[in-house]
């Protein structure tokens, strides 16, 4: 593990406020009202504290959801989400590119898991016809990430939300990537769908929010089913009521400052204009890999983007799949457009 040093080229800290003045002072403030550092206990038992319970309804509102659970990190919601929700003689239908908490949950999950085609909506049509047409009854799970962490690619969400609406699925929204950065105020790339009873979004809180934790958002229902039956949920110290009171200014940072997301949104353009002629994928995110191939090679290339002082990061498989080890570059508010400059030169020289 490296500290991280250098221009930030590579944090998920896409709006910057992971250091901004308003979240130390959200938490300097909670301090001074006596929210204490640690919960002391799980939810269930003396750990829950009201700066959880005014975040969830807070979040709530905010994505237009019926309810919201905070948990302690997004890791953990996708592996209770995903091993508590379905039941025996459900199917759930996966991205093949899903991320490892997904993949955690399902591991523990009481029905089976099946990978499909990425961002092939049709492939998942075809993968629940075929469960049916083999005898399955249950219920089918559609797991996808709205914006996919290490290629920046979106999922067919309006597609799969009809799918889901065909074939009486239940649709799973892993929102890590674009809670803060897209949609109305911030609200994510499945905005327009939370809020629909077969919708189950989650919102990370480490990324775009600059905090920690994670919040499951949709129907009550699910919002009842996890604090009862979700074990990570239940055998866990909560997070920090602290934590809490960070991401509620979170929220409140989201609506009253868009501003941010229009100087990422500048700032993805320029990355774009500088970077795509290198061999970076245009991807209308703050996300652009830059697919190398080879592992030995792709490392060498971040090292030397790292000792000319870039915090850029190469990511390997099984992270990423065989022969597509990359450069995971990110943009975010700690970085301007002298440093993309500064980058795209120093790129074009150790590049191949
Ligand atoms: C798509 C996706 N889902 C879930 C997570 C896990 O979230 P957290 O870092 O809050 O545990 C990540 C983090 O890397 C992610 O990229």
């Amino acid at each position: 593990m490296r500290m991280p040093a250098g221009i930030d080229f590579s944090s998920n800290d896409y709006l910057g406020l992971a250091g901004s003045s308003r979240l130390s002072r959200a938490i300097a403030d909670a301090l001074a009202r006596g929210v204490p550092v640690g919960s002391g206990g799980s939810r269930l038992l003396r750990g829950n504290h009201c700066e959880h319970e005014e975040l969830e309804a807070e979040a709530a509102e905010f994505f237009g959801t019926e309810a919201a659970l905070y948990c302690s990190s997004g890791f953990a919601a996708n592996s209770a989400l995903l091993s508590t929700l379905p039941q025996a003689g459900d199917l759930i239908l996966h991205d093949e590119l899903i991320h490892a908490s997904a993949h955690e949950g399902m591991r523990l999950a009481r029905c089976d898991a099946v990978a499909v085609a990425h961002n092939d909506t049709d492939a998942f049509g075809d993968a629940i016809a075929s469960w049916r047409s083999s005898g399955g009854t249950g219920r089918p799970w559609i797991a996808v990430e709205s914006l996919y962490s290490m290629d920046g690619a979106r999922a067919p969400l309006a597609d799969l939300a009809a799918l889901a609406e065909r074939d009486e699925a239940i649709l799973l929204i892993d929102e890590a990537h674009a809670t803060g950065v897209f949609g109305p105020d911030g609200r994510g790339l499945a905005a327009a769908l939370d809020g629909r009873p077969n919708v189950v979004t989650l919102k990370t809180c480490g990324k775009a929010l600059g905090c920690e934790g994670a919040l499951v958002c949709g129907p009550r229902i699910v919002r009842d089913f996890l604090v009862n039956r979700g074990r990570g949920f239940i055998f866990s110290t909560a997070p920090s009521p602290l934590m809490a009171s960070a991401v509620r200014e979170a929220l409140r940072i989201l609506a009253d400052e868009p501003e941010r997301r229009t100087q990422l949104e500048a700032l993805v353009a320029e990355a774009e204009r500088l970077l795509v002629p290198l061999g970076a994928r245009r991807t209308g995110s703050p996300i652009l890999p830059l697919v190398i191939g080879d592992p030995a090679h792709t490392m060498a290339v971040a090292e030397a983007l790292q000792g000319a002082g870039f915090d850029v990061r190469g990511i390997r498989p099984p992270t990423v799949p065989e022969g597509t080890s990359r450069l995971r570059i990110s943009m975010t508010l700690n970085t301007g457009p002298g440093d993309i400059a500064a980058l795209a030169d120093v790129l074009a020289e150790v590049l191949p």
